[in-house]
C-alpha cells in the first residue's frame, strides 16, 4: 500500500507543545529543589528560576488559550465515550497482539477517546491546580505594602501541599505521556509527528475513519 504524509500538528501546536514540556520539566526540577528533594542551583537559585519559568508557563498559556478558542481547536478536546471501549481494549490487549489502532488520526480529528479525556483533565484540572496554587503560593500576602490586604491567606500548608501534589501528578503524567507516545503505528511515528507535524500512514485519512473519533 502506499504510503502517505499526513499533516496532523501546526507550526503553532508543536511550538506550544514543546515550549510547555520543556517549561513543565524544568519547574519540576526546579521546584522539587526547593521543596528539598535534592540540591543543584541552591535554594535560591531555584526559587528565581523556577518563578522565571512560571511567568513564561502563564505568558505560553495565554497564548494558547487564545489559540484554542481562536482556531475552534478546543473541540478536539470534548471528551466522548464513543470508541472509548475499543481503545482500551486496544491498549490493554490488542498492543501486544499486534492489532491495528482502533482510531486513525487527521488533522481534525487528531485525538482517540482516551486521550480527549486525559488532556481535558490535564488542561482543566491539573494545570490550572499547579498554575492556581503556584501563583497562590506566589502570592498569598498581597500586596505586602501599605497595610492592603486583597489576599491575606493565614497558612501557606494547604497551598503547599496542593502545588506539591499538583507537581507529583504532572510528573506521573509526563512519565505515561512519554510512554504512549510510543505506542503508535511505530515507536517513534508519534514523536517524529510532533517534531515534523506530519503523519506517515499507509492509507489517507478518509471521512469513515475518522468517524469514530468526532465528538
Ligand atoms: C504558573 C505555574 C507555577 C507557579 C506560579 C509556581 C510557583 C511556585 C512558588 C511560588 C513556589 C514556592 C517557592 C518558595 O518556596 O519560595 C513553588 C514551589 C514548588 N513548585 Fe511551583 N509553580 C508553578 C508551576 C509548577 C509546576 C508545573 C511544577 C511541577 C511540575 C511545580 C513544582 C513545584 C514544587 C515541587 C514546589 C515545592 C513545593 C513545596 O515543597 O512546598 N511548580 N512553585
Amino acid at each position: 500500500m502506499k504510503r502517505k504524509r499526513v499533516p496532523i500538528y501546526t507550526g503553532f501546536e508543536r511550538f506550544w507543545h514543546w515550549t510547555q514540556a520543556i517549561l513543565i520539566l524544568f519547574l519540576a526540577f526546579t521546584g522539587f529543589e526547593i521543596h528539598g528533594s535534592y540540591t543543584f542551583f541552591g535554594f535560591e537559585e531555584a526559587v528565581r528560576y523556577h518563578s522565571v519559568a512560571a511567568y513564561l508557563l502563564l505568558a505560553l498559556i495565554v497564548f494558547a488559550i487564545f489559540w484554542h478558542f481562536t482556531t475552534g481547536e478546543w473541540q478536539q478536546y470534548v471528551p466522548t465515550l464513543k470508541n472509548i471501549r475499543a481503545q482500551l481494549d486496544y491498549y490493554l490487549f490488542g498492543i501486544f497482539r499486534n492489532a491495528p489502532h482502533p482510531t486513525r488520526k487527521s488533522v481534525l480529528s487528531k485525538l482517540n477517546p482516551l486521550q480527549r479525556i486525559t488532556y481535558f483533565s490535564l488542561k482543566v484540572f491539573l494545570i490550572p491546580l499547579a498554575v492556581v496554587s503556584g501563583l497562590l503560593y506566589m502570592f498569598y500576602r498581597y500586596p505586602t505594602r501599605y497595610g492592603i490586604e486583597a489576599i491575606n491567606i493565614g497558612s501557606l500548608k494547604f497551598i503547599a501541599l496542593a502545588h506539591t501534589v499538583g507537581a507529583f501528578l504532572l510528573v506521573a503524567f509526563v512519565i505515561l505521556h512519554v510512554y504512549m507516545t510510543t505506542t503508535g503505528e511505530t515507536v517513534f511515528s508519534n514523536l517524529r509527528a510532533m517534531i515534523t507535524g506530519y503523519e506517515e500512514s499507509e492509507e489517507p485519512a478518509t471521512l469513515s475513519s475518522m468517524e469514530g473519533q468526532q465528538a
